[in-house]
């Protein structure tokens, strides 16, 4: 069977920076957020929902920042059916070359009752009211029924015809809670095609969560169905099991155009710098064995399966790496390579980058060689990101002396500097060492901190790999994430908790020059 699409072309619209963000544990810097739009929009996304403007000043500066960036991609922000949200996104997506609305109001019989405490009349009121009100900022209003797929159909039918008839012309069906499968939720589209009537193009889009696993295959069910948007987060992060992994819808659509007969805008090989991107910034490592995007996910294990990708790689390859950007140069560095081939090797991997910033990046390079056999592209990658962490950092580990005191205890000196070379320096005993170095780094700051989380990953195989920590902190109530990559574990571990203080330092200096 070949799918019959509504169109040839299927929009893309990324939540990463709203409904990602609800991930828990998961917040997203000012300047994160710009970066994330920016490569987005490099990426090819239609639409970026840049967040919840009503929500907090910080949401709504950022959607305002990213809507005078984009020129090419439409910023979206979120509202209830509250008429203050709606004046929110307005104002913030009032700069951007396409300003966009996504408004919504739950509709099953569970969240009517239990949580806005309406009856069906005055929920299809508000929605009357609410996108007629939008519909008079903006050209183009999506609205959703949130918690659709537990929503009787002919409620959920009369809930959208109101929404087209007050100038809704976008209408996204929430899978809410992930409780849909694929035919079922592929139904809902069919019926909604045949049922609502307007003289209007309307563009059906699906929204869907992963608690059963089902985001993606609910997703392309839908796109069977008649829906030409889907909305997504990069890596499937958001709130519990996440949303759906745009890379996966992207590439399955790619790959299987034979079945669904549709394309997208995204630039293919910008997904795994895209999904790296977000991997770092929410702090939360890509399993390995993930689809399009995982370590694993081009690796040959069995010798059967090696033995026939030498012979012809599409024998157990349905897509190339190249196609999503995983890059390899097949040229191991060591300590006696130079500056040229070490440039070479950046070009190889899809850098970009300035002569100067090379020269850093060289003596870094050399550092780690000194330290290890051979030096791997992830060794690289490891270098540019660790780099860039540092280069943005508002603070950063210059010093570390840990010593073991006595009955287990352990003492650090921690020596921290800022980016205009001030230096700040403490120490503390601890039952361990990291204990130890983060009582220090603890002293410096002076802010109520909380571990809420720690892990350590081997960036490569082998007794002389870098070590990769990440930390999740709650600094005065508010989690900030860090990454650290070094040789040495303890300094790896200072630096992860150094840059997670760091960003709620830079928060808090961005929130008051938001209100001075
Ligand atoms: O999952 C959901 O229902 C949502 C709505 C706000 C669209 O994210
Ligand atoms: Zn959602």
């Amino acid at each position: 069977m070949t799918a019959t699409p509504a169109t040839d072309h299927i929009q893309i619209f990324d939540t990463t920076l709203r409904d990602g963000e609800q991930t828990p544990g998961v917040s997203f810097s000012f300047d994160e957020r710009i970066k994330i739009a920016k490569q987005l929009e490099k990426w090819g996304v239609d639409i970026i929902e840049a967040g919840f403007p009503a929500s907090s000043t910080g949401s709504f500066e950022s959607v305002k920042a990213i809507a005078e960036t984009l020129t090419n991609t439409a910023v979206c922000g979120l509202a209830r059916c509250v008429k203050k949200d709606i004046d929110a996104v307005y104002e913030a997506t009032k700069p951007a070359a396409m300003p966009r609305i996504h408004v919504f109001v739950a509709t099953s019989p569970i969240h009517l009752e239990s949580k806005l405490k309406m009856t069906q009349e005055e929920v299809l009121a508000s929605i009357k009211e609410h996108v007629a009100y939008a519909r008079e900022y903006f050209d183009v209003v999506q609205f959703s029924p949130e918690d659709a797929t537990r929503t009787e159909l002919p409620f959920l039918i009369e809930c959208v015809q109101t929404a087209v008839d007050a100038g809704a012309s976008v209408i996204n069906i929430p899978d809410t809670v992930g409780f849909a499968y694929p035919s079922e939720y592929g139904a809902i589209f069919k019926k909604l095609r045949e049922e609502i009537r307007t003289d209007r193009e309307i563009v059906y889009s699906a929204h869907c969560h992963d608690d059963l696993g089902l985001a993606v295959a609910n997703s392309m069910a839908a796109i069977e169905n008649g829906a030409n948007r889907i909305e997504g987060t990069i890596n499937g992060i958001g709130e519990r099991a996440g949303n759906t992994a745009l890379e996966e819808v992207a590439l399955g659509l790619h790959v299987r155009q034979d079945h669904y007969g549709t394309t997208t805008r995204i630039q293919l090989q910008e997904t795994k710098q895209t999904s790296d991107l977000i991997s770092r910034y929410a702090g939360i490592r890509v399993p390995k064995n993930k689809a399009i995007v995982g370590q694993n996910a081009f690796s040959h294990e069995s010798g059967i399966h090696q033995d026939g990708v030498l012979k012809n790689p599409e024998t157990y390859e349905i897509m190339t790496p190249q196609l999503v950007g995983v890059q390899s140069t097949e040229l191991p560095l060591g300590k006696l390579s130079g500056k040229h081939a070490f440039s070479e090797n950046l070009s190889a991997l899809g850098y970009d980058i300035d002569p100067e910033e090379q020269k850093v990046l060289f003596k870094q390079f050399k550092s780690v060689a000194d330290k290890k056999k051979s030096v791997t592209d992830r060794d690289i990658h490891a270098l540019i990101q660790g780099t860039e962490h540092e280069q943005n950092a508002m603070f950063q580990v210059s010093q570390l002396q840990v010593q073991f005191v006595s009955n287990g205890l352990q003492s650090a000196v921690v020596v921290i500097k800022d980016r205009d070379g001030h230096t700040y320096q403490d120490s503390s005993i601890g039952t361990g060492s990291i204990v130890a170095v983060y009582n220090a780094v603890d002293r410096i700051f002076n802010e109520e901190t909380e571990l809420l989380d720690y892990t350590i990953d081997s960036v490569t195989e082998g007794t002389d790999s870098q070590a990769e920590v990440r930390v999740q902190l709650k600094v005065n109530g508010y989690t900030v994430t860090g990454i650290g990559i070094d040789h040495d574990v303890l300094f790896a571990s200072a630096k992860a908790y150094v840059e997670a203080h760091a960003k709620y330092a830079s928060e808090q200096a961005q929130k008051e020059g938001v209100e001075a």
